[in-house]
């Protein structure tokens, strides 16, 4: 049996914490021979707090094998001591009618103190997965207050959009969901990001051999894909909660399993015309567990470029909105 991990997870008693504990405890996310010592933070509000009290009580009832510890905490410093992946899940969800970048006057401040203390505490392999909105720029305003640990170690989540894509191009090509391939997401986690449909594959052909209505690629596709969670969050009163963490899922699961080639938000190396020091969604492959090379060369032609330019401009700007939270 291999040792157990440590898995703090942020907004633990929320609504995705609620659909993810689970599938973490049953091996879900790190396979079914990896045990987990779940380290449970909340804010420090007596309604969450009970509430996460119940969630324990219910993992406990689960009896999961692979489950070997819970800690719940409101102490940062506590919940992610010695953690081996840090989940950042808690923050504000938008309400109707707003952006996920109106979130990032509230929900920023939450990664600069988690950041530093990720850095100050947690193990020497962590990894950082963000999830709480704005996904992309919340990863980057964490990473800039880490000194320890590297940039690469923090990623933010865009699965959730690939995964929508896919479903999307199997629908419209009237195809088994698992005849979609090649599907990846660049930029930001905001209506701008790009779908890139030109490189994926529907049973090993060309997507755009199949599905040859440009338009409907170019606009429907692509508007569909982007404004998903705000349709979600009309039709269901609140934003995405069991896709979301089945997407988290799918990130982590992607990034421990070697060869696995994924969409993940990571710092730019000025790939693919992005701005250093964003973090933009893009293809990339899992080298060892944990670790990930970014796949560079996917040709763009003028449309693919000037969504990639629209997206980064946005991540940009989302920069600029922060910049003075970094230092002060
Ligand atoms: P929620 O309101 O149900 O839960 C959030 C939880 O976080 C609450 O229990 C709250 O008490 C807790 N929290 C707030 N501040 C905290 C802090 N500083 N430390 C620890 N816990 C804290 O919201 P939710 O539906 O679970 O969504 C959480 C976030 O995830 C939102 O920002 C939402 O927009 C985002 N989200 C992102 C994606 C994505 O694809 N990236 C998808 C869905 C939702
Ligand atoms: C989503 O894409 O469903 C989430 O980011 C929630 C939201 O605000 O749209």
């Amino acid at each position: 049996m291999k040792s157990p991990i440590r898995v703090a997870v942020t907004g633990a008693a929320g609504q995705i914490g609620y659909a993810l504990l689970f599938r973490i405890a049953s091996g879900a996310m790190f396979g079914p021979d990896q045990p987990v010592i779940l380290q449970l933070i909340e804010a420090p509000v007596e309604k969450a707090l009970k509430a996460l009290e119940g969630v324990a009580m219910e993992l406990d009832d689960c009896a999961f094998p692979l489950l070997k510890g819970i800690v719940q905490t409101s102490d940062p410093a506590v919940g992610f001591k010695d953690a081996n992946w840090c989940l950042l899940v808690g923050a504000k969800p938008r309400g109707p009618g707003m952006e996920r970048a109106d979130l990032l006057k509230d929900n920023g401040k939450i990664f600069i103190g988690q950041g530093q203390i990720i850095d100050a505490v947690a193990a020497a392999d962590a990894r950082i997965a963000v999830v709480g909105n704005p996904a992309n720029t919340n990863c980057m305003i964490a990473a800039s207050q880490a000194k320890r640990l590297p940039a690469d170690r923090f990623t933010a989540m865009v699965r959730l959009d690939q995964n929508r894509a896919q479903s999307q191009l199997a629908i419209k090509a009237g195809v088994d969901l698992t005849k979609v391939s090649d599907i990846f997401i660049y930029g930001n986690h905001s209506p701008s990001m790009f779908p890139a449909f030109a490189h994926a594959k529907i049973d090993g052909k060309p997507a755009t051999s199949v599905i040859t209505d440009t338009a409907w690629l170019q606009t429907t596709f692509c508007e569909t894909v982007g404004k998903r969670g705000a349709a979600i969050i009309a039709a269901r009163g609140a934003s995405s909660a069991a896709s979301a963490a089945n997407a988290l899922t799918d990130h982590v699961r992607s990034l421990v399993t070697p060869g696995a080639i994924h969409s993940i938000a990571v710092k730019s190396n000025g790939a693919y015309g992005f701005d250093a020091d964003v973090w933009a969604g893009m293809p990339v492959r899992t080298t060892t567990p944990g670790s990930y090379e970014i796949i560079q060369g996917y040709a763009m032609d003028d449309f693919a470029k000037s969504k990639i330019a629209a997206t980064n401009k946005e991540l940009v700007e989302e920069r600029s909105f922060v910049a003075s939270m970094l230092t002060s």
